[in-house]
């Protein structure tokens, strides 16, 4: 029987690694729908900044969490009506996502959300965890790699985009605290998983990077 659900690509890596850039390109070329689940904690953790919620109260956090409406646009991200875009890109939620990601209560909201948004397919997605739980299903895995000063270059210049100033210096050193962060979590690990393609991004554009995506996606559509 022809397979016609339309496929899924799951995009996984460390921070910085160039994932929302990648996942984007790869969603527009092969006319598939993009989520950005990082986006989502970082919705969760504006929600706790804002109700004044500790970090140890998380299964209150996971409550709001479980309320709220998180809705993509065109380039941005809509919680409960409010365009949130830029708010959700400070260092500071940055760093409040990455601690309250480690939180069971929280995963278990969002990652049961964004299989329910994957759930007939047609998705490029992209995150910690997008290859292990999320999609493991997911007819093309991807887990992308850079270096760390890469990574802080990279982020460094999307934090100039939104106003924020930091030097990549501060970025390295925040970087390797949230890739201990999330590597060494217990709940939903950031791992590699073995069938990944993993692609060292070194020396590649975006658009490079995306190719040999797309290459994979293609010829997985046309083998099914
Ligand atoms: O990709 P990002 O920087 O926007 O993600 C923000 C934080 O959310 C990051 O520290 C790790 C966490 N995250 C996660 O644990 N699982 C995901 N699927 C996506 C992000």
């Amino acid at each position: 029987m022809l397979n016609t659900k339309p496929i899924v690509v799951a995009i996984d890596g460390p921070a910085g690694a160039g994932k929302s850039t990648v996942a984007k390109l790869v969603a527009s070329a092969l006319r598939l729908r993009y989520l950005d689940t990082g986006a989502m904690y970082r919705c969760v953790a504006l929600l706790a900044k804002r109700a004044g919620l500790k970090e140890s109260e998380s299964e209150e956090v996971a409550a709001l969490a479980e309320r709220s409406k998180i809705k993509f646009i065109e380039d941005g991200v809509l919680l409960d009506g409010e365009d949130v875009t830029k708010a959700i890109r400070t260092p500071e939620l940055s760093s409040l996502a990455s601690s309250l990601s480690a939180k069971p209560a929280i995963r278990r909201v969002l990652a049961s959300r964004q299989r329910q948004i994957i759930l007939e397919g047609g998705y490029v997605l992209e995150g910690r965890d997008t290859t292990s739980v999320v999609a493991p299903d997911a007819e093309v895995k991807v887990y992308l790699t850079a270096s760390i000063e890469e990574r802080a270059e990279r982020r460094r210049k999307d934090l100039v985009a939104t106003e924020h100033e930091v030097s990549v210096g501060e970025l390295m050193k925040q970087i390797a605290e949230r890739d201990a962060r999330d590597m060494n979590r217990s709940d939903s690990p950031l791992i590699r998983v073995p069938e990944a393609m993993v692609i060292e991004t070194y020396g590649l554009t975006p658009q490079e990077v995306a190719a040999k995506i797309i290459e994979r996606a293609r010829s997985v559509t046309t083998h099914s």
